[in-house]
């Protein structure tokens, strides 16, 4: 069985002292987890988590890249950069990108394909609105999303990782049912396995009001296999509990 991946979003939260103290309560309490552990962090705080994680078992990662390799970009920050840094991962269309910063399906699957580059691996978010799902477009939504990382990172598109994340619960505390989300992740996997011989092998986390409390029933799913944590990845106990329902 392929180990799950649990990913921290820290979104834009932390301090150099708050960072710290989450940290090394996250390192104290995790022991040896059989799943995969990942936090995104604010950029600005790579060089502070990557020594902080040095030689333990949590990955890092960041939360948004460039489309571009280098050059004139203010405020940009490339790929090779975050690697630099130690950034295993890079999540890339994020909801909140997408509706506070106008990032199209085409610059989210540009991105992907810049961080592979970069030897980086994107995890690709996801997710219907709830006008839209309450419309009947789910299906549609995701599959559009999808099909453009599809298509720009052809035969790559198995070193990707993909999130879905409900935008109705993002931070809502609403998360989406251990049914509702397993219907979803079994139409991307299908269009997964329509592109990729190895679809199997790319991990479908799910992400919106993941929880300690909801945690397990959502990772029990068939195609659910790991979790994007907002909130829950903030508060060590919690977060350490998720990773404990993967493990
Ligand atoms: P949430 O955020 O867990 O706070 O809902 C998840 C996310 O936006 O990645």
């Amino acid at each position: 069985m392929k180990k799950k991946l649990i990913a921290g979003n820290w979104k834009m939260n932390g301090s150099l002292a708050a960072n710290e103290a989450l940290l090394k309560a996250l390192l104290a309490g995790v022991g040896q987890p059989a799943c995969q552990v990942a936090v995104c962090v604010p950029a600005v705080y790579l060089a502070q988590c990557q020594a902080l994680l040095a030689g333990g078992v949590i990955e890092l990662g960041a939360q948004d890249v460039s489309a571009h390799e280098s050059g004139a970009y203010t405020g940009e920050i490339a790929p090779a950069m975050l690697k630099e840094f130690g950034a295993r991962y890079v999540i890339v269309g994020h909801s909140e990108r997408r509706q506070y910063h106008g990032e199209t399906d085409e610059l989210v699957a540009a991105k992907a394909q810049r961080a592979l580059s970069a030897g980086i691996t994107p995890i690709v978010c996801v997710g219907e609105t709830l006008a839209e799902r309450e419309a009947g477009h789910t299906e549609e939504v995701v599959k559009r999303q999808l099909a453009a990382v599809i298509h720009t990172n052809g035969h790559c598109i198995s070193e990707v990782v993909v999130a879905y994340e409900p935008v109705w619960a993002i931070g809502t505390g609403l998360s989406a049912t251990a049914e509702q989300a397993q219907q979803v992740h079994a139409v991307l996997r299908a269009q997964l396995k329509a592109a990729s011989p190895n679809a199997d092998r790319i991990p479908l986390l799910y992400g919106g009001s993941m929880n300690a409390a909801n945690a397990k029933s959502l990772l029990a799913q068939a195609d659910i296999d790991g979790g994007l944590i907002g909130g829950a990845a903030l508060k060590a106990p919690d977060f350490l509990t998720i990773i404990a329902a993967a493990s």
